[in-house]
């Protein structure tokens, strides 16, 4: 059995954790699901960085000594991690005994390398990121370019580590292995910080109390980016090289945010060297969640309501939107109408009412499962598009695409929406069709349990209901085709992904008051009375979308291309909270193709889809697919 060995930073306990470090820890919970999954032997590091200043610093102003300030906090990362669904194999504490062991032993292997010396430092320091900043990175005022906060000066005698005297084999070690740091962006931008030059760095610090004294010298404590980056390995239980490290060290992934990947692509490689120890596979950086365009930050107040936002939709929800709606490389800007545009399309909608459509049809029509006995037209499409997509995802996984990988699924999703949609299976309850029935739904449904599967390391509560609702005991992970039983009772089935209603969102906001009640009133009442010579003069029409994007400042509006069968037009809609862009693509929709032009947004819209559009919004569609241009009446 192949081993695989995936971690997240260690979070600095100052703070309750936040949205940043719970997406740094649902893409680690990926990769260890996905590998599992595979029948990889995994294991997956969280933990918590507990000897930092800061923290040292929070713990004085509550009032407590930094251990109880610790055991206050470390829980809090932990529940969270429980209410994700995050699946680590351990929760480390760099405040444990095998942590402290590990890290002297570590400083003592450096130490017997020859690569730590004494001498002074002295320099701008900051207490967030932990380390020095030199004057040259500084512009005028002393002040953390990361964290906008004044820098401390800082003077004494420290204990260095020879980083400089690994420059080369760091520089061909990045060149030798293309794939060591990823993304390329993050790879690029160090490699042009090594071609700078390093220098030693220092690794103790006599000024503070809080943290691991070094084995040979008690009146220093280890520098916290030297004691925390250690314990990668020691909560393998390096002390001992007991045979949890053998058989993981050395690591497959480390996954972090872009702001420490230079530590974990340039210090942390050059120490293991100086160990004789192996070097991690990869080093991941991805890009960093932003609220509006900025920064989280607690003392800015800039921070996402992940509380709100999983009350209303659910911790499937989150993660999915988290994975599915960003470049795992880029910054991602979080935004609670395209989770709320997400989990109506792609879950409620494309997947919920998949499931509950089969389900339904089944129930009604079958005692149990039927068995595939009639095959027809689109069945080998069906079966060759499943293992297309299974083959797609170790790649997409294999490059941290997680976007990329939910995008393949969903594919197959509203293919097999197409597919019943297209055999029109609800009609074929008549005797003599009833085989071929059967045989249509035992495709859906097998297709419902591979989309599980796959699904599973993403969104890992939803893959076990659907399993379920299927009639299955125990999560059958199998990704061949045929694996479903027949003879099986299915469940009634409950919505998987109940509908999410604007209003509900919005519940916080205020009432609607004077002009706007009015307004609402106004809306309730019943339209007055149209000639049937006024509604034919509506020329309304299928279209088929072609594409989608957003329109710049504008929350609430799609831009679409729609081809009408003659001609293709483009309109603006205002859909944008309930759709997400690429899931509108290829539907039919019906247009008032007839209706004068109007500019929005600098837009030209020639015409208006309809839709239904109560408390949500409902795209009004063909019931099956019909010639692009056909008139609706
Ligand atoms: N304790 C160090 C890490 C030591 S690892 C040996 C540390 N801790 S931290 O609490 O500041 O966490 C930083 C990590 O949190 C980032 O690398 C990233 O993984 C995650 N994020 C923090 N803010 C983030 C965003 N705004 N967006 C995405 N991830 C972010 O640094």
């Amino acid at each position: 059995m192949s081993a695989f060995y995936v971690t997240t930073p260690i979070y600095y306990v100052n703070g309750e954790p936040h949205a940043g470090n719970a997406y740094t820890t649902i893409a680690a919970d990926v990769l260890a699901r996905y590998h599992r999954l595979k029948g990889a032997e995994v294991f997956f590091l969280t933990g918590v960085d507990e000897h930092a200043a800061n923290v040292y610093n929070a713990a004085k102003e509550d009032g407590l000594s930094p251990q109880a300030y610790c055991d206050k906090m470390a829980p809090t990362f932990i529940k969270l991690w429980e209410r994700l669904n995050i699946s680590h194999d351990i929760f480390f504490r760099t405040t444990s005994d095998m942590h402290k062991r590990g890290a002297q032993k570590f400083l003592n292997a450096l130490y017997a390398n020859g690569d730590v010396y004494k001498g002074m430092y002295e320099g701008h320091y900051c207490l967030s990121c932990e380390e020095f900043f030199p004057e040259k990175e500084l512009t005028g005022e002393k002040i953390c370019p990361i964290h906008q906060l004044p820098l401390q000066w800082l003077e004494e005698e420290n204990y260095f580590f020879r980083l400089s005297k690994y420059q080369d084999r760091l520089l061909a070690h990045i060149h030798e292995n293309p794939d060591f740091v990823y993304p390329a962006a993050r790879r690029n931008e160090l490699l042009h910080f090594l071609e700078s030059g390093l220098q030693d760095v220092s690794i103790s610090r006599a000024s503070l109390s809080w943290g691991i004294p070094f084995p040979f010298d008690a009146a220093h404590i280890i520098y916290i980016w030297i004691e925390a980056l250690s314990n990668y390995i020691t909560a393998l239980d390096y002390e001992t090289e007991s045979e949890r490290y053998q058989t993981f060290w050395p690591a497959d992934v480390h996954m972090m945010g872009k702001d420490i990947t230079r530590f974990h692509a340039l210090l942390w490689p050059a120490m293991l060297m100086a160990a004789n120890l192996p070097l991690p596979k990869q080093v991941v950086g991805h890009g960093w969640l932003t609220k509006d365009g900025e920064a989280l930050s607690k003392t800015r107040g800039i921070f996402i309501d992940m509380d709100a936002d999983i009350a209303t939709y659910g911790v499937d929800a989150f993660r999915y939107y988290l994975l599915r709606e960003f470049s795992f490389g880029n910054d991602g800007d979080y935004r609670p109408t395209r989770l709320h545009a997400r989990y109506n399309a792609d879950l409620a909608n494309d997947l919920g009412n998949l499931l509950n459509r089969v389900l339904g049809l089944l129930n009604k029509n079958f005692e149990q499962i039927p068995a595939p006995t009639t095959p027809g037209e689109f069945d080998d499409e069906i079966r060759a598009m499943a293992q297309t997509t299974i083959d797609q995802l170790d790649a997409h996984i294999a490059a941290f695409a997680y976007d990329s990988a939910l995008e393949a699924i969903w594919k197959f999703v509203r293919r097999i929406n197409r597919y019943v949609q297209q055999t029109q299976v609800w009609t074929l309850a008549k005797p003599d069709t009833k085989p071929r029935m059967g045989t249509i739904l035992y495709n859906s449904l097998e297709a419902l349990r591979l989309i599980s599967v796959l699904i599973s390391p993403f969104i890992p509560d939803t893959a076990e209901k659907i399993q379920k609702q299927i009639g299955l005991e125990e999560f059958d992970t199998v990704t061949e085709w045929g694996h479903l039983p027949t003879d099986m009772t299915v469940s009634r089935g409950e919505p998987i992904f109940p509908r999410v209603e604007t209003q509900k969102r919005k519940r916080k906001q205020a009432k609607p008051k004077g002009a706007d009640a009015l307004k609402q009133k106004a809306e309730k009442k019943t339209s007055p009375l149209v000639s049937f010579a006024d509604f034919q003069k509506l020329d309304l029409r299928v279209a088929r979308i072609l594409s989608a994007e957003p329109i710049q400042g504008a929350d609430r509006l799609l831009k679409l291309q729609v081809d009408l069968g003659t001609e293709k037009r483009h309109l603006v809609a205002g859909i944008a909270e309930h759709y997400a862009p690429d899931t509108l693509i290829g539907k039919q929709v019906i247009v008032v193709a007839n209706l004068e032009p109007a500019t929005i947004r600098n837009v030209e819209s020639q015409g208006m889809i309809l839709a239904a559009s109560g408390e949500s919004v409902v795209l009004a569609t063909p019931e099956a697919d019909v010639p692009l241009g056909t008139q609706v009446r």
